[in-house]
């Protein structure tokens, strides 16, 4: 191996550090730099993992010739504008979830990716986890035959990542829990039945803790004003309808007066078995009985830290497991639910 892959994480918030980590797994990457406006988490971040250089302005490291990826960890509606930024400018680039804050600027970022043919990925890491992993193979094998409907929820009783920070504000968040915790699980439902393309979308929308002050999680490290209204939803409900007559249910809540310990979950329903994740097992009819068992898979086919598999895809040639136009498809979906909640009605996807 001649030199190692130079990468940057852009923002050294609460998930930035998780990048910083993530890059220093691999052997043939090192993280060159740290961008972040908050001067105390940059030098916080730079400190703690030996970072050779911190900045303020992720532009000063789009300009750097010798930094060949960068690794995009900020509130969501910084992610489209820096992440095409960062593209045009010729750097690889991993964007943490969700991919844009609305589906015209998600386009933008596939556009720049064609033209410029770096490698781009939306970090979504409930694709890379092991369990996931084995009920993807074994649907990919047909163990489970024509899949024909999918659920997935994550219902947190009191989880809003901090009232008053960025991701409660509508404008710097884009959405609520569907954008935030939603975006994982459905990504990971449509990634195992291996269909995005959505048809229809009929959602519903709530926020009815997070105006009360009620259901704070404590996730982040972003500024904090108490005096910012809760203008984002705390429950998210949807019917997607998907191409092929297929079909799958996303609920999701950051604060629900809900049973503990059904926290988050995908299940998975077809012609010859079924599955659920987590933990991952097949369901399968044994003459009168379903019979449950967990799948086996001695080798994963992609590391479990969405880091290492980037650097992989950049230096190796290795297909993202996570691809643009899926992420962009995702993106329409979130859209619709948005859209149907608002206005009572079911929204139609081209
Ligand atoms: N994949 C996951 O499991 C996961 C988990 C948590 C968060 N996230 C995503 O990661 C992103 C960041 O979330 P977080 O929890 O780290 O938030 P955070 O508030 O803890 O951190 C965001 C950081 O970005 C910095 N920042 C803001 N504008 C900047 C700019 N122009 N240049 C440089 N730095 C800037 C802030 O100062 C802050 O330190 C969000 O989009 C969130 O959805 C993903």
């Amino acid at each position: 191996m001649s030199k190692k892959l130079r990468c940057a994480v852009i923002g050294a918030g609460a998930i930035g550090l998780h990048h910083i980590q993530g890059f220093q797994k691999h052997p043939d990457a090192e993280v060159a730099a740290v961008a972040e406006v908050n001067p105390e988490r940059r030098a916080e971040a730079v400190a703690k993992y030996a970072l050779p250089k911190g900045v303020e302005d992720y532009k000063e490291l789009l300009k750097d010739k010798t930094i060949d990826a960068v690794s995009v960890a900020l509130p969501n509606a910084l992610h489209a504008p820096v992440a095409t930024e960062a593209i045009k400018a010729g750097k690889h680039v991993l964007l943490d979830k969700p991919m844009a804050t609305n589906a015209r600027e998600a386009q933008q970022i596939v556009d720049a990716w064609k033209e410029k043919k770096v490698v781009f990925m939306v970090g979504q890491n409930f694709r890379f986890n092991p369990e996931t992993q084995k009920v993807k193979a074994a649907a990919a094998a047909g163990e489970l035959g024509e899949i024909y409907h999918g659920r997935a929820h994550w219902l947190r009783r009191s989880g809003i990542p901090r009232i008053g920070s960025w991701f409660t504000q509508k404008k710097m968040a884009g959405g609520g829990c569907c954008y935030d915790i939603g975006v994982h699980l459905l990504d990971c439902l449509l990634h195992i039945m291996d269909n995005f393309d959505a048809e229809a979308v009929s959602g519903v929308t709530y926020a009815k803790f997070g105006p009360r002050g009620l259901g704070d999680g404590s996730w982040g490290k972003g500024e904090v004003d108490p005096n910012k209204p809760f203008e984002v939803e705390d429950f998210a409900g949807a019917l997607v309808r998907l191409k092929g007559g297929k079909s799958a249910i996303l609920e999701v809540s950051w604060a629900l007066h809900a049973e503990k310990g059904k926290d988050h979950g995908v299940d998975i329903y077809g012609t010859e078995a079924g599955a659920s994740l987590f933990p991952a097992m097949i369901h399968k009819a044994q003459g009168k009985e379903i019979t449950s068992a967990a799948p086996v898979l001695e080798t994963l086919p992609v590391p479990e830290e969405r880091m290492v598999h980037f650097v992989d895809c950049v230096l190796k040639g290795v297909p993202p497991l996570v691809k643009p136009e899926e992420s962009l498809k995702l993106q329409k979906i979130l859209d619709a639910i948005y859209e149907s909640g608002s206005t009572g009605r079911e929204v139609r996807i081209a």
